[in-house]
């Protein structure tokens, strides 16, 4: 044994703690000392940075995230700008390191000013380390400085007359699908895009998640306008949906929040998975009756909340229904969200939540209220193109208009409440 390693080995038994600490001459402790002097350790060479179009994340005013998907290792900032006013750049930091990160670039910004149009944009720069002597992470090397192009939105305001938005759902990485989506929705141009749930089909790996859930495709789904995501069921499988929330940007990183746009003020759920903490099929990893209980108790206090209250409109939206008494897909437990249903239906019915937006189904279903189910709801999306649907709606405060259709425009339901 060399004599290195021996002390190294002996400073792990217990003999003096200057034993125990680095030795950086040391180089048998550097990890692959086989790695050749100026090779890339960490990191790359300079190259494009970007990977598609940046998700604009809140959707609250007061709530934004910009995030930007990267194609390399990177640093960089954001800069926004209110309507014609300056460039303000904001850092997003981790106890004080700047980001770095190989497949997205997040930033929250200070809250907005309502109704707004916001310019935005990314500067970054790729980023790595080399290999110099015996220190594997050795230099720090970084690429020129990239821009991205200005994208811009409107904030959402409370105050406003008038609201659009947009309900996605299910399309479970179906490109045609979202293609189809991106397209009815850059022609309505709606104030916010709610996307409900199962964007993926599993989250397997951290390098696909940008393409998952953020610029599928390389579509920009929501740099226009901004989104509140949902999650879904299937957001919440695969070695990787721990790192959801690196790919999101919701108030607090929660996948539960409320916001308002114009008269319509919304309430966001997770239904988590849509099998029971103690099903064989979770494996013991599923601790959503947890979760189930935290959303019952923020929900009790939310909704005492004034802009909520006063909203002439008050809508739930959650990926799993609440009720489900389809005829064609009859007695399926899994199709009901029943503990958020148990745990939170009665405040929300006392609060004067009026509908239920869902999915999951793959089946759409409009379901007024009646007896046994206090709050009306409707049901659509699916990944297949064929069977797709999107909801579009418009709300003044003297009515709410709900259209679902097919992707060839063929309208399904058409209500107003
Ligand atoms: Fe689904
Ligand atoms: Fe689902």
């Amino acid at each position: 044994m060399k004599r290195r390693s021996f002390v190294a080995t002996a400073g792990l038994v217990g003999l003096s703690p200057m034993a125990t600490s680095q030795d950086y001459s040391d180089y048998t402790k550097d990890p692959r000392p086989d790695v050749a002097e100026g090779a890339w350790t960490a990191g790359g060479p300079d190259g494009p940075v970007f990977a598609g179009s940046p998700v604009v994340s809140g959707p609250a005013a007061e709530d934004i995230c910009i995030l930007q998907p990267v194609q390399r290792l990177a640093t960089g900032y954001l800069e926004y700008a209110v309507e014609g006013g300056p460039w303000q750049r904001v850092d997003s930091d981790n106890v004080g390191l700047a980001p770095l990160a190989e497949h997205v670039l997040k930033f929250r910004l200070p809250p907005l000013p309502p109704g707004k149009w916001i310019r935005h944009r990314v500067v970054a720069r790729t980023a790595g380390w080399i290999k110099v002597r015996q220190f594997y992470h050795g230099e720090f090397k970084v690429g020129e400085a990239q821009t991205s192009e200005v994208s811009r939105f409107r904030t959402l305001d409370h105050g406003a007359q008038k609201t659009l938005f947009v309900v996605w759902n299910d399309t479970h990485e179906n490109s045609e699908t979202l293609k189809d989506l991106n397209l009815l929705t850059n022609d309505y141009k709606p104030d916010f895009m709610l996307w409900n749930g199962d964007q993926s089909n599993d989250v397997h790996f951290e390098n696909q998640m940008a393409g998952q859930f953020l610029s599928p495709g390389g579509l920009a789904i929501a740099d226009k306008w901004p989104l509140a995501f949902v999650r879904g069921n299937h957001d919440c499988r695969g070695p990787a949906a721990r790192s959801l929330v690196d790919f999101t940007g919701t108030p607090g990183d929660r996948f539960y929040y409320g916001f308002r746009s114009g008269p319509v003020a919304a309430i966001v759920l997770d239904t988590g998975e849509d099998k029971p903490d103690d099903s064989p099929y979770l494996s013991g990893m599923g601790t959503f009756q947890k979760m189930a209980r935290e959303q019952a108790a923020w929900l009790n206090e939310f909704v005492k909340t004034d802009w909520f209250r006063e909203a002439p409109h008050k809508i739930l939206f959650c990926h799993i229904p609440l009720w489900f008494d389809h005829p064609r897909i009859p007695g399926s437990k899994s199709n009901v969200a029943s503990n958020i249903r148990d745990l939170c239906g009665p405040t929300l019915v006392e609060a004067g939540v009026k509908l239920v937006i869902s999915g999951h189904t793959h089946d759409f279903l409009w379901m007024p209220k009646k007896e046994g189910q206090p709050i009306s709801q409707l049901v659509g999306g699916a990944p297949n193109p064929k069977l797709a649907t999107w909801i579009f709606a418009e709300a003044t405060s003297d009515a709410l208009h709900l259209r679902m259709s097919k992707l060839d425009g063929t309208i399904i339901t058409d209500v107003t409440i």
